[in-house]
Parts: C-alpha cells; structure tokens; sequence
C-alpha cells in the first residue's frame, strides 16, 4: 500500500537532530526550518571553514550547543531536557582516512556515541521516532555487482566501515533488548552512501576537493580515476530519512528496522566521470592523474537495492547523474559568486520538492 507523507506534519514538530554542523546534518536542518520544525541541533562547532552551517547561518535561526557525542551524561540530558518528538543521528566520525589515522577515535564516536544515543532514547520518552544514521558502508563488501538488500551481512574491512557496521549492531541490541517494548516509539537505521552537494568542505572527499582545486586555478588530481562509485544528491536520502520519520511515528511497528536510501543505477559513474562533469559544469579547469600506490585499500564498488524503500515507503530517487552534478556545482558557483547561500539553498529544496511532486 502507498503511503501518502506530508512534511506539513513538520511543522511545530520538536525535532533533535545530532550532527548539525556537517553537511548532511546542516541542509537538514535548514530543511526542517523551512518547514516550520523546532529542531534542536547537539554536535561540534563546525569543522570547515565555509560550511553549509555557517553559509545559511544556522546558528542563529535553531537551538542546539556544540557538545559532544562521547559524553553520556551531557546527551541524554540534552535530549531529555528538549523533549524531542523526532530524532534524527548523523553524529559521526564519517572519512575512511581520518578512520585509518585514528581508529580509536573513530570507534569512540561511532560506535560508543551510538551506545550514549540509545541511552538517551531509553531516557527520552516523548520520543516517537528515531532515524539512525550509519552508512552503505556497513555492509560487507563481497566486491558483486548486486545491489546490497537491508537483510544481507554486515561487515567492514577497514576501521570506518567497520565502526558503521557495529554502530548497526549496538543498535539492534538496544532494539530487541530495551526498546521494541516502547509500540510507541518507531525505530530505524538508515544506509545511504556517496552523497554530493553545496557546501561540503571534508577533506579527501571528491567534490570539496575539486571545489579547492578550481578556486585556487590548480589542477585536480585524481588518485583513482577509474573508481566506480554511486553518486547522490544530499537532499535525496534527506528527503527519505524524513518520509521514514513521520511513517515511523505514524506506524511504528511497520516501519522499524533497517532502510537502503540509494542513488538510481544512472547515478553509477567513475570518479573521472564525475570530474569532467563538474568541470564542464564550472566552465573550466584541468584534470591530472597520479595514481598512489600507497594509498589505503578502499573497497571497490558498493552499490544498494532500494526496492525495499520504493515498494514499502513509496521513495525513490528524483534527480539523475547530471542534475545531481549541476545542482551541486552551481550551489559552489552561485554561493562563491556572492549570492545567499540561505536563498540558494532554499531554491534547491523547492526544486527539489516539486521533483517529487512531479
Ligand atoms: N557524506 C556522505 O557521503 C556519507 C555517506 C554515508 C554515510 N554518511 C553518514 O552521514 C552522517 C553525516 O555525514 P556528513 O557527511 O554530514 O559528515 P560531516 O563530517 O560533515 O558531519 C559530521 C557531524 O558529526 C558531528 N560530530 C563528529 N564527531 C562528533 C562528536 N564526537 N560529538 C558530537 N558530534 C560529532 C560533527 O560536529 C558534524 O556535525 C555520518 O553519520 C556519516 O557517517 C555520510
């Protein structure tokens, strides 16, 4: 059955969303407050100078404190204190290299930031639906062709992937131990991976680091070229964390358990692929290759099944290869220009929306 999901119901929601100074936790954010939400926003100060937080200025249009997800106490009154009817955890430590450098951090927290999480769920009963947020990454990559579905075995090579598929773990303990009593409370994680879009400033990411290579004239280097990898615009897996969040609080055992949020097989491209487009896109640049021989071993490609979210939540993914590409470069473009970043990143959720609508 179709479910019809209206984010007017988010207006006035009281929504806690952990993460809200990265990328994915900002545009959501910003998100929700066009909306009309009450979001309170729990993370560090933002990390890049140029963020999509600072840039729309979040700071001053929600409530929320820089704190940090290792410290239990500090959380779970936080989150008790706001009395959140929502919650949305994107809280993490999210780059494969930064995980290589420091694996024990990584492990701090993304998987003890999840334990501290679900404590504060546990503690938190106004709650009526949480949607945690790991990573396509959480699986174990067998190195196939198919698609990933919801039911197949996690795992992970390296320290990221492997932090995301014990924070799954944790998470499915705390479910069957503590909170699958709560019928009030709709529960799930959610796996999306690859997403692109304005305002990401990370390092070792592909499109921040073609963003410094064109504002500065200096040519991009590509280490793997011929990676192949599943590109997404930000605001698609947002727009299906959000529709699983009212249907989770709507029908809470329905909806619980585990959701695949993946680009279309059109969105499939190599890394160089993706370069050229955002060049064309800028109107200029150049690219180079040097291949690392050195370079830690990322996994080869992972892509999702999401027939699940297309059959059960009625979602599926609106934007193509090149709208996703172009959207992402003229956020740079128009923003680097001197335009509002609030007003450029509003225009591209409207866009957004009507696509949905369409
Ligand atoms: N961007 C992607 O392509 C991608 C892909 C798959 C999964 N994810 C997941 O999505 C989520 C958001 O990713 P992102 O790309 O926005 O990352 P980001 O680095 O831009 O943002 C991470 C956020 O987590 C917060 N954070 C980090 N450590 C913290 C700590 N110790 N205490 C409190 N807050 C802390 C940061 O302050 C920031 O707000 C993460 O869980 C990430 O693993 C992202």
């Amino acid at each position: 059955m179709k479910e019809s999901v209206d984010f007017s119901h988010f207006k006035d929601c009281r929504v806690f969303v952990t993460g809200h100074t990265g990328f994915k936790g900002a545009w959501l954010c910003f998100w929700l407050n066009q909306l009309g939400a009450k979001v309170y926003g729990y993370s560090l100060p933002p990390a890049y100078p140029g963020s999509v937080f600072e840039r729309v200025d979040l700071g001053s249009t929600m409530d929320g404190e820089f704190s940090d997800v290792r410290d239990s106490v500090r959380l779970s009154a936080a989150m008790r204190a706001f009395e959140p009817e929502i919650l949305f955890h994107l809280a993490a430590q999210p780059l494969v290299r930064a995980a290589y450098d420091d694996p024990k951090y990584t492990f701090d927290v993304n998987v003890g930031g999840a334990v501290n999480l679900l404590e504060a769920v546990r503690a938190t009963p106004s709650l009526k639906s949480v949607v945690f947020v790991t990573s396509d990454k959480c699986y174990r990559n067998k190195e196939w062709v198919w698609g990933y579905r919801e039911t197949d075995e996690l795992g992970g090579k390296d320290p990221y992937s492997a932090s995301k598929a014990c924070a799954e773990l944790v998470f499915s303990s705390y479910v069957d131990s503590f909170l699958a009593v709560r019928r009030d409370l709709g529960i799930a994680t959610v796996r999306a991976g690859n997403v692109i879009g304005g305002g990401d400033w990370s390092p070792n990411r592909i499109v921040p680091d073609c963003l410094r290579a064109l504002l500065s004239d200096q040519p991009i280097v590509l280490r793997s070229p011929h990676a192949t990898r599943p590109w997404q615009h930000v605001l698609e897996p947002l727009g299906g964390y959000m529709r699983l969040a009212l249907l989770l609080a709507r029908d809470p055992g329905r909806f619980g358990g585990s959701w695949n949020f993946g680009p279309g097989s059109d969105s499939i491209n190599t890394v160089l692929a993706l370069v050229e487009k955002i060049v064309a896109d800028w109107g200029k640049g150049q690219i180079r290759t040097e291949i690392d021989p050195n370079a830690p071993h990322e996994s080869g490609l992972l892509q999702l099944s999401i027939d699940k979210a297309r059959l059960e939540l009625d979602w599926k993914p609106r934007w193509g290869f090149g709208q996703t590409v172009s959207e992402t470069v003229a956020w740079y473009r128009r923003v680097e220009a001197g335009e509002s970043a609030a007003a450029v990143t509003a225009g591209q959720i409207r866009t957004y929306e009507s696509s949905v609508r369409a």
